[in-house]
């Protein structure tokens, strides 16, 4: 027993010395020191020893395994050692290089214009009103003053929402801004019905129509619309702060027009033009040679919409407007293709 002792011991550290890798070491480690190994075979066959021989034989045996142990070790530090000194060879690292540049993001060009507008209309007393992006078919429309059928719906192809059979009030995804009108007025009125506060407010947000994607319309994009309600609100208010916010959005020399126009929640209507800042006037490309480039939709508050939203008709009156912040950007850049916005297009979003 302890000659196949020295034996196992022997075979063992020779075999050692040609592991040349960690992979092939601890092959060797399972071979030689695991449960079915010779070493550990010798202790499980001490039962049939004479009790002499058992603890001599015991003694021996440990010390091998303690031996291949101490052995597996050392030769696992000096491979370990090996890899280290190779990889520290190869894999030169240059310190003086310079580092990479990490890019600043940077806000969305849409996301740009809507703050610019919304930050002029605070700046001139208008608080922002977040209204929501999926509304009813009498939000977006009825209590809008759009009769049910009425042809000017189609100036707002919708996206109906298939949800639940709901007869002639189905769900929509908003297709501008102008339902908010009513809720905002709504929520006002709650507060006192009897004597509802005035309003001022601006809201923003997306707006979705079912349209043909081209260089000029996209199924989304951005509104911010206007509403102030009071007593002695006059179509001269809406002229005023609309010329105002046209010089504190386009410069100083800012010169508008407004045009007639028709809207089912507003009377009268009016479509307000700046004068194009291309060409100064004369006439260009962008302006179609007009002269003239159109910003926004607006108009007396519809004496219909008043009483959808709370308020008595004969006391309050006010006005509202309606414009698409993306668009003044495209005019102030002049881009040519709206699709550029939600193209993820990198080299047009790093020029914001
Ligand atoms: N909601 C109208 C549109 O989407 C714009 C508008 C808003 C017009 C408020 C008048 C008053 O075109």
């Amino acid at each position: 027993m302890l000659e196949k002792l020295k034996n196992i011991e022997k075979n063992a550290l020779e075999k050692l010395t040609s592991v040349s890798s960690i992979d092939g070491l601890e092959q060797w480690r399972i071979e030689h020191l695991s449960r079915s190994s010779e070493v550990m075979g010798v202790f499980s066959q001490m039962g049939a020893l004479s009790k002499e021989e058992r603890p001599i034989v015991g003694q021996e045996a440990n010390k091998v395994k303690q031996k291949l142990e101490g052995a597996f070790v050392e030769k696992n530090d000096i491979l370990k050692q090996e890899a280290l000194e190779i990889s520290l060879s190869s894999e030169v690292i240059d310190v003086t290089l310079p580092g990479r540049k990490a890019r600043p993001g940077g806000l969305h060009p849409a996301t740009i214009s809507i703050r610019k507008v919304l930050g002029i209309l605070a700046d001139m007393g208008f608080q922002t009103y977040t209204s929501r992006d999926i509304e009813t078919d009498e939000m977006n429309f009825q209590a809008l003053n759009f009769p049910p059928h009425h042809p000017a719906r189609e100036m707002q192809d919708s996206f109906y929402i298939d949800a639940e059979n709901r007869g002639d009030n189905p769900m929509l995804l908003r297709t501008h801004t102008s339902p908010g009108q009513v809720r905002a007025m709504r929520e006002y009125a709650a507060a006192d019905p009897q004597n509802p506060p005035s309003v001022r407010i601006a809201l923003p947000g997306m707006c979705y129509r079912y349209e043909q994607i081209t260089a000029r319309s996209e199924v989304q994009f951005y509104q911010v619309e206007g509403l102030a309600i009071g007593k002695n609100i006059t179509y001269g208010d809406l002229k005023g702060t609309l010329a105002d916010f046209a010089r504190r959005m386009f410069g100083v020399n800012a010169r508008v027009r407004f045009r007639a126009s028709y809207f089912p929640f507003t009377e009268p209507s009016a479509e307000m033009d700046v004068e194009c800042f291309v060409c100064g006037g004369k006439g260009c490309p962008v302006c179609k040679n007009s002269g003239w480039l159109e910003i926004l939709g607006s108009g007396m508050v519809h004496p219909v919409v008043m009483q959808n939203g709370g308020y008595d008709p004969t006391v309050y009156s006010g006005f509202a407007f309606g414009m698409g912040p993306q668009r003044q950007t495209m005019l102030l850049h002049k881009m040519n293709d709206i699709r550029y916005f939600w193209g993820n297009d990198i080299r047009f979003l790093q020029q914001f």
